[in-house]
Parts: structure tokens; sequence; C-alpha cells
């Protein structure tokens, strides 16, 4: 029996769950699938810290170039987060004939172009299951289970830490800053949690959703991001009594001959089905043409779901390195239907709007004069605070209007004396 040598970058959490996974299942691995399975180097500039996992000494090492140049190490594992030198090391360990596994989704968003040419280019593969929704297969349902499918559209509940944050708030009607403080505590956030919060994080899993289900690596720059650091406990309950929940969606849909790509948070009908996603729960909702409407739900970070994943794609890999297979990470063509991306400003949809206004005679009557002027037309107002001479919250839904427009209108509107803060505009997703 062949034995698959791995070499890890990167011995931080899901590093050191990974090793503790792989030393675990060694022998479920050899006697039940056959595969004999081998962790030959370990490196991470901190090799002195204490660990949940045992290893041998002589494995440790804070010299990458000493897993990279090893050349009886078949897979590299990189772990170890950021751009550079994760870049430079993957495209080494490629050179030198290694396939890789990473988990690292902002990496592959913004150097996925080449580093996947560079893979393809040298029959090696990069294998990221971990990179999307954690332990939930999701990458691996859409190259192999739905390779057959077109795709129509998908709706991503991608990132935990804001999932948890939107949970909390709503569930025990506590400030954003307190939720974002308890998801800091379980580890579920980014180092930098504005990663989390404004939206990147969820833009840079949903750039590699967008390339499995339409053949387009969408960048960063192209896809209108906004994060959840403005909404309010108020917002998430005039959102429920108006029948729907805020969830920050990471949307890819084709729209006539263009597809959207964009993260913002969204009021969905509570009887959705991603309604009820909570907690660090992750949830990918995608239509396709064969399979119909399918929902892929589970933990969407936590160091352990996550190494699961990574063990996943060490398997797969293995596999098809012990059987000579080449199966490139990608192999869809682009939709030719899809002739484009659509800019924000020709999204069309319903909105939830919050003003902060003077409590006094007219006010309502100058915001509405200002959205009739672009023919946008309200469908209910709710004031329920009685505050004279005080802001108040008053809250609107307006009919289909173009983003656009509604932008316009707002900025004028939030020129006005009687208006004492930004509004919050959140739009209505018919899901
Ligand atoms: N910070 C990420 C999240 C971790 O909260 O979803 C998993 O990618």
């Amino acid at each position: 029996m062949r034995t698959i040598n791995l070499g890890l970058i990167g011995f931080g959490n899901v590093g050191s769950a990974v090793v503790r996974i792989l030393q675990e299942k060694k022998p479920y691995f050899c006697s039940n699938i056959g595969l004999q399975l081998n962790l030959r180097k370990i490196c991470d500039k901190n090799i002195s810290s204490k660990r949940n996992v045992t290893v041998n000494k002589s494995l440790l090492t804070r010299d990458a170039a000493k897993v990279i140049n090893d050349p009886q190490i078949d897979i590299l594992i990189e772990l170890m987060g950021g751009i550079h030198p994760a870049k430079e090391y993957i495209t080494e360990a490629l050179k030198k004939g290694k396939d890789v596994v990473t988990a690292n989704k902002a990496l592959l968003a913004q150097e996925g172009p080449e580093l996947f040419a560079l893979a393809a280019d040298r029959r090696k593969n990069i294998y990221f299951e971990a990179a999307v929704g954690a332990g939930i297969p999701i990458i691996k349902a859409l190259r192999e289970g739905l390779v057959a499918n077109k795709f129509s559209s998908i709706y991503g509940i991608l990132n935990g830490t804001s999932n948890f944050i939107l949970s909390k708030m709503s569930s025990d009607n506590c400030s954003f800053a307190q939720g974002l403080k308890e998801a800091k505590l379980k580890g579920f956030a980014e180092r930098d949690p504005s990663l989390d919060i404004e939206g990147i994080d969820s833009a840079h899993k949903l750039i590699l959703l967008t390339y499995l289900c339409f053949g387009r690596l969408v960048p960063l720059k192209d896809i209108f991001i906004e994060g959840i650091s403005r909404i309010s406990p108020s917002d998430i309950n005039y959102a429920k009594e108006l029948g729907f929940q805020i969830k920050l969606l990471a949307i890819a849909k084709k729209e006539y001959d263009g597809l959207e790509v964009r993260v913002h948070p969204t009021l969905i009908p509570k009887k959705h089905l991603l309604s009820s996603v909570g907690g660090v729960f992750n949830a990918i909702y995608v239509s396709s043409d064969l399979a119909g409407e399918i929902l892929f739900y589970g933990p969407g970070a936590g160091q352990v779901s996550a190494a699961s994943a990574v063990v996943a794609d060490v398997v797969d890999l293995t596999r098809d390195i012990k059987a000579g297979l080449f199966r490139p990470t990608f192999n869809l063509l682009p939709d030719k239907s899809i002739k484009r991306l659509r800019s924000i400003d020709e999204f069309e949809s319903r909105y939830y709007i919050r003003f902060n206004a003077v409590d006094k005679p007219g006010v309502l009557a100058r915001i509405s004069g200002i959205l009739g002027k672009f023919g946008i037309s309200i469908a209910s107002v709710t004031q329920k605070e009685r505050r004279k001479s005080r802001v108040v919250p008053i809250v609107m839904v307006i009919h289909e209007a173009k983003e656009k427009e509604l932008r316009t209108a707002l900025s004028m509107i939030d020129r006005l004396d009687a208006i004492k803060e930004k509004s919050v505009a959140i739009r209505i997703e018919d899901v």
C-alpha cells in the first residue's frame, strides 16, 4: 500500500484539529478505505506553544521550505491564512509537483485565476472544501453531485459570525456590539472581524461558489458588498413584525442576460427555510435545472468542522493520486447565456427603510414627497414612538424600486433638517 505523505503549514486552531483527526482516524483510513496517510512535516512560526494534540517534535519546523522542498511530500495542506506568503508557498508546491489542500478563501478569491491555472498546467489540484461553509460538503456537491445541472441562483448564509450576531440580536434583543463581543469570545470571528461583519468574508466565499455554479471568477471589486454593522435591534424587531428575518445573504443569480453578485443584509420571509438558520450555522440554497432547489445546512465555522473538510480533501486527493487520476478543480465552462455582470444600480427590489426623524408635523409628507418624485411608491409606514420634537424611527416598506433611484432619493432625504441620522435601507428578497 503506497503511503501518501502530507506536509502541513499552519499549526493553529484548524491545523491542530486536522493533526488530531489524522492521528485518530489513521487506523480507520488504513483498514476501511485502504489509505496509508503519513503526516511528515508540520510548519508554523510558533512551534513551542501547547496544543491539544501531541506530535513527535521531529515533525515540527519553523521553515516552510522544509515542507515545500521535501520531494517525499505529496500533498501540501496550507492552513496559515493570509495572501502572502501563502500564495508563494502554494505556487512553489504546485511547481514541485504537489497537490494542495487549503482553507484560504481570501487567497483563492483574490489569486484564484493564477493559482488554478498553474495547477491545471501542472496537472495538480487545489482542493478547498473548508474554504466555504467549513464542514458542509458544498464544494464536492457542486463539483460532483450536481455536475449535470445548470444553476439559476445561489443564496448563501456564508458567514457564521454575522449570522451568530444577527441571531443573538434577534433572540436576546442585544446590541450589535454585544453580539460581536460574544462571537469573538467563541472564536468564530476572523483575526480582523471587520472581514466578517462588513461582508468581505461572505464575498470571498461567494466568489468560489459563483465560479463553481456559473463558471466565472468574479473579482471582489465587482461585487456589491454591504455589512451588518448598521443593523439595530429595532430593525430586527420591525422586520419580524412585518413577517421577515434579517440575514446577511450572499447572492449570485441570473437575471435576463446578466449575473448579479452581491452581499448585503436582506429581509427574507420568515417562512423561508433560510430564515430558520440561526447562530453560527451556514446554509447554501441553490436552484438548479435538474435537481431543483437544494439547501445545504450545517455549522459554518469552528475548528473541528473546518478540519473535517480539510481531511475530506486529503482523502479525496489521496484516492486520486493512488488511482493516477487528475480531476481539475473547475471543469465548468462559463454559462454562455450570461453576457455580463449586472451593476447594483440596475437592481430592483422592495425595501425596508428606517428614517430617524424629528417627531414634528410635516416630516412624513416631506419624506414621501421626495420618494414620490422618484416614482417610489410606499407600501406601509410605521411610527410607533411619540416623542414630540425628539428623534424617532419611522419605518417604511416600499414597493419595487430601482436601487439607483432609491439611493438618490435617500441622499436627498438625509439632507433634510428633520433627519438626524443616515437612513437605513435593507433589500427585501423573495427568495
Ligand atoms: N469567520 C468565519 C465565519 C469563519 O464567521 O464564518 C469560517 O470561515
